[in-house]
């Protein structure tokens, strides 16, 4: 039985869909079960049989992290530990999603899974944290990083380009930040192919794993696909010209990384996880019509 923790996220509820597909028994818990009371995990768990825990639960407001920073610690570290901890007592695997923000971005070259962190904010310390605390608890974890996450079960940013774009003439995106979009359909994917192979016993599958959507490019270029894509499926009905900006003209309130493009080498290797491209997948989601929230 598979218990699918932060059910109803944007990640969460795209991965449940997936367990529904695929016939696959699983259990799903969000806020109903808060991963800080390790009692109200231990009993939902009991009696069910669980053998993998797939927790998508975490504080994922990036900027308000820096002023919520207790609470962004713990959801994002003291959480992955109880659920460790607990998939260590009842002998369940599990596989916990972290981020691309633990890197500070200062690498020329995609990042390994063995360079070391260095999180510019406090969410990514926050998720460095939990990556740390939860190995220690569970050395059995897998842990998928992955980045600029988008997909139709929850806000994000194809979802504010379209919005904003609706209503704008021209739009300034930061045109020097570096990444990898990555489409949930894609990584729910990848994390099943994981338990998949992870369930034979051949297969040494513990450790981190950096999973996006393949190639690399910036907030700007991301934004301008989106556009075009945006018009060819009749969601715009107008242009809007997507100006490239610096970050240096769009301040927020954590820094983010200027490069944290993620190598995806060792999941091809371990499991033959292929990536689809970024634009490949974007033009993929635009197809499904971008998803039920947004407005012809
Ligand atoms: N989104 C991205 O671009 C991105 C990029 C890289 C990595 N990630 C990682 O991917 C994972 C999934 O992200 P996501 O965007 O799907 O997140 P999300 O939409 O914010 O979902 C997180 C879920 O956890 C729930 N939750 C909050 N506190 C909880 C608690 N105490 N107990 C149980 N559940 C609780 C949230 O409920 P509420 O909504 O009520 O708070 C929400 O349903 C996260 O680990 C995130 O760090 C995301």
């Amino acid at each position: 039985m598979i218990w699918l923790v932060g059910n109803k996220g944007m990640l969460g509820t795209e991965l449940a869909l997936l367990f529904e597909i695929q016939g696959l028994p699983h259990v799903g818990s969000d806020r109903d079960v808060d991963i800080l009371d390790p009692k109200a995990l231990a009993d939902f768990a009991s009696g069910k049989g669980i053998t993998w825990i797939v927790n998508c639960a975490a504080y994922t407001a990036v900027d308000k992290a820096e002023d919520e920073l207790d609470l962004a610690r713990s959801l994002n570290a003291t959480g992955p530990e109880n659920l460790g901890r607990l998939a260590t007592s009842i002998g369940a695997r599990i596989i916990h999603i972290s981020t691309d923000y633990v890197f500070d971005g200062s690498g020329l070259r995609p990042y390994l899974e063995s360079d070391p962190v260095a999180p510019l904010g406090a969410y990514g310390f926050t998720k460095a944290e939990g990556e740390a605390r939860l190995v220690a608890v569970c050395p059995a974890a897998v842990i998928v990083r992955t980045a600029w996450l988008y997909g139709e079960h929850g806000p994000n940013f194809v979802y504010s380009m379209l919005r904003l774009m609706g209503q704008k003439e021209e739009l300034g995106v930061v045109a020097d930040q570096w990444g990898s979009p990555t489409w949930t359909a894609d990584l729910t994917r990848a994390l099943l192919a994981i338990m998949q192979a992870a369930s034979l016993p051949s297969v040494l599958t513990s450790g981190i794993y950096h999973f996006t959507n393949a190639g690399a490019t910036t907030w700007h270029e991301f934004a301008a696909e989106i556009e075009m894509l945006g018009r060819e499926f009749g969601v715009l009905d107008k242009p809007c010209h997507v100006k490239a900006i610096a970050t240096a003209d769009y301040p927020t309130k954590t820094r983010r990384p200027a490069y944290s493009v993620l190598s995806k080498e060792k999941i091809e290797k371990t499991f033959g996880i292929k990536p689809p491209g970024w634009k490949e997948s974007l033009r993929a989601f635009a197809e499904t019509g971008f998803g039920p929230q947004v407005k012809k």
